[in-house]
């Protein structure tokens, strides 16, 4: 995605260091700009334990100052600290205690958003600094020992934010709300004048054994939002059905009266989104909110879409496995259904192939990304994946393997020379960027060694998607093969073929390598393991496979994609930068203070897509397939910030794959969040936000 090398000064840093871990800065600090020391201290000295600020000459520790540092287990802030920035110390969960100074004037936003670890904070200051409610988010306060000056404590309760601390864990039952918080917002919404039904009534579930998965979901949500823990004998009955009649299998209904609560689904995986609306109505608006009533309430809802999809980079960042299933859980939430992993780049391949081990045992580890200094390592193994998958599924989310050709491969092509042309020797790449380096599309070796990846992966992903990448090989596009004689001979061969004339527009006719490489591959997913290939829409390329799903992705060729899948009578997902790069900043000022261009995508600009692009009704009937978001990790440090990137935009982004446009409106989609977002926080979520 980024195709502009980022240049980094780096200037060193005045500190002492009593070892690797520990560093002491006194005297002179810079605090403010993209490279001040804040930013050397978070990504070149990435492994620091101890650091003692107190006498740097610094009164703020600004937004992002430390952001996702994990290992970071004790800090001394300055002695004149006034502020502590928006994120300062976000994720650094590895801190056990922190001494608030008596300077301290201002805690923003998310300053100790997931410090998870945190177990004492002592504050010096008489006054209370002034708190934002969500310092701490993601963080439970009852788990730490607030340590204040003598006589202050009244003061401190009952000043906003600091309250928090002293508020007893009582239950708060609630009446359910007037209209539902639903995103994304469904079909139809008819609220009936029947009885609220009583929520102590509920607890018998009633479902055909071919809905035991939808039932076990059904009664997690009812454990975590109503604290039920026995499912029978009760007075109202939770009745779960499949209703073929509903043509599309992800549609439902749901109906809610004094009697009980009946969700109907074209399949299981439309009962299973009756129970996630379910789920998203039981949400209270307080801390320890329940909700004593659910009001009556009709329901008819189905996808626009049939793909709404996220896409993760373990490649930049390792993201560990445990955490995916996370996000799988959490997608599912709000209707998403994929999991698009990038599992192969320039800077790491993730995934163990049992033919070719050396591509997990030496290329999926390196020192760095760009200025980062950190070594980045970790992959996954095929059992992992497999309990991916199997986890997945329960939540009806599909996860979907990537693996790059012809470019983004440097990776492989470092553990076996001979993919590339000229069999050439490189590093692992340890920058962002695009390499020219591509597999060599005229050595038998590079389909021999596809060939093989996708029939292990075959066996561990079952979905019948398989991503093939294609995007941005070589800066300029291809140029890797000008150079290799038998590329070139190749290309002489193909452009030999009756009826091949050269391309108007094209830079060169390397493009026919590519899609020489691309035909063979999807020949071979097709008829050997029958899948469904899936590629990044390219520039040159103008024509789409049959029976294959291509990407719009680039600033500006939208259009160009979707005329390109009309003609072809393709699928085409719709993830255009300008709505659904939700790794670019939501907002100017955060992270990467570095940045190379990237564009800001806020909450309003991802909401804004309209999946038909303004086509016609039989382009959304014929071609449309969804909507991805993508998070390319660059510049995302942690999974905590993977999530923070991901949410709330991932729900502007459901609302677009899934709701009809005539029922969607920025504003009602904001109000809807906001007791989404609070419940988000309260299960440990940082999200950005709303702008
Ligand atoms: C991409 O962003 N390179 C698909
Ligand atoms: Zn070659």
């Amino acid at each position: 995605m980024k195709s502009i090398l980022l240049q980094i000064a780096m200037i060193a840093l005045s500190c002492t260091m009593a070892n690797a871990q520990t560093i002491k800065k006194s005297g002179p600090f810079r605090c403010g700009g993209w490279n001040d020391d804040f930013r050397q201290l978070r990504d070149l000295h990435w492994n620091v334990e101890e650091l003692d600020l107190s006498e740097a000459d610094c009164d703020s520790i600004r937004q992002n100052a430390l952001h996702s540092r994990h290992n970071l287990k004790k800090i001394i802030l300055p002695n004149k600290t006034r502020i502590i920035g928006s994120q300062a110390l976000f994720a650094c969960d590895s801190i056990e205690s922190i001494l608030i100074p008596a300077t301290t004037e201002r805690i923003e936003s998310r300053a100790f958003g997931n410090c998870t670890g945190l177990r004492t904070l002592t504050v010096l200051a008489s006054t209370p600094p002034q708190l934002a409610e969500d310092a701490f988010s993601g963080v439970d306060l009852s788990k730490i020992d607030l340590i204040l000056p003598n006589g202050t404590k009244k003061l401190y309760k009952n000043a906003k934010g600091w309250d928090q601390f002293f508020k007893k864990v009582t239950i708060i039952k609630e009446q359910c709300p007037e209209e539902y918080a639903l995103i994304p917002i469904p079909n139809n919404i008819t609220y009936s004048n029947s009885q609220p039904l009583l929520t102590t009534h509920l607890g018998n579930i009633v479902a055909p054994a071919q809905l035991a998965n939808e039932s076990e979901r059904l009664k997690e949500v009812l454990t975590e939002r109503l604290g039920i823990t026995k499912f029978n004998k009760s007075k109202a009955n939770i009745n779960l059905s499949i209703d073929k009649s509903l043509t599309n299998p992800e549609a439902y209904k749901l109906e809610i009266n004094e009697k009980g609560i009946n969700i109907v689904g074209g399949d299981a995986v439309g009962v299973f989104y009756g129970i996630m609306t379910l789920d998203q109505m039981l949400i209270p608006d307080t801390e320890n909110g329940k909700l004593t009533s659910l009001k009556g309430v009709s329901i008819e809802d189905s996808p626009r879409t049939k793909m709404r999809e996220l896409m993760v980079d373990p490649c930049r960042i390792f993201i560990p496995f445990e955490d995916l299933k996370d996000m799988a859980k959490e997608m599912a939430r709000y209707k998403m259904n994929a999991l698009h992993l990038h599992l192969t780049d320039d800077q790491a391949w993730r995934i163990e192939i049992k033919k070719y081990p050396k591509l997990t045992e030496k290329g999926s580890f390196r020192v760095g990304m760009d200025d980062m200094q950190m070594p980045i390592g970790g992959f996954y193994t095929q059992e992992q994946m497999k309990e991916l998958v199997a986890y997945a599924a329960k939540y009806h989310v599909e996860i979907i393997p990537e693996i790059e050709m012809p470019g983004h491969q440097v990776a492989a092509i470092h553990c076996y020379p001979e993919l590339t042309c000229g069999a050439v020797e490189i590093p692992i790449r340890t920058t962002c960027g695009v390499s020219d380096n591509l597999l060599c599309p005229s050595n038998e070796f590079t389909y021999e060694f596809l060939q093989n990846v996708f029939k292990e992966l075959s066996t561990v992903f079952t979905s019948k998607y398989v991503h093939l990448g294609g995007d941005e090989a070589g800066n300029p596009p291809l140029e890797c093969w000008s150079g290799c004689e038998s590329c070139q001979a190749l290309l002489k061969k193909i452009m030999a073929e009756p009826g091949i004339k050269p391309q108007p527009g094209s830079r060169n006719d390397n493009w026919r390598l590519q899609k020489y490489m691309f035909d063979r591959v999807i020949d071979y997913l097709h008829k050997e393991l029958g899948k469904v290939p899936m590629f990044w829409y390219e520039t040159d390329f103008h024509e789409i496979q049959p029976g294959c799903v291509t990407f719009a992705w680039r600033h500006g060729l939208t259009a160009t994609a979707i005329d390109a899948a009309i003609r072809c009578d393709a699928k085409i997902m719709l993830c255009p930068g300008e709505h659904c790069y939700l790794d670019y900043p939501a907002a100017k000022g955060d992270m990467p203070e570095v940045n190379w261009g990237m564009p800001t995508t806020s909450l309003e600009q991802t909401y804004k897509l309209d999946p038909a692009w303004g086509y016609d009704k039989n382009f959304e009937d014929n071609n449309l397939f969804g909507v991805a978001g993508t998070l390319w990790s660059e510049c995302i440090n942690s999974t905590e910030r993977l999530y923070y990137m991901a949410f709330p935009r991932g729900l502007a982004l459901s609302e677009a794959g899934w709701s009809l446009q005539k029922n969607r409106s920025y504003n009602g989609f904001l109000q809807r969040l906001e007791r989404i977002s609070k419940d988000m926080h309260r299960r440990g979520i940082c999200t950005a936000d709303p702008q």
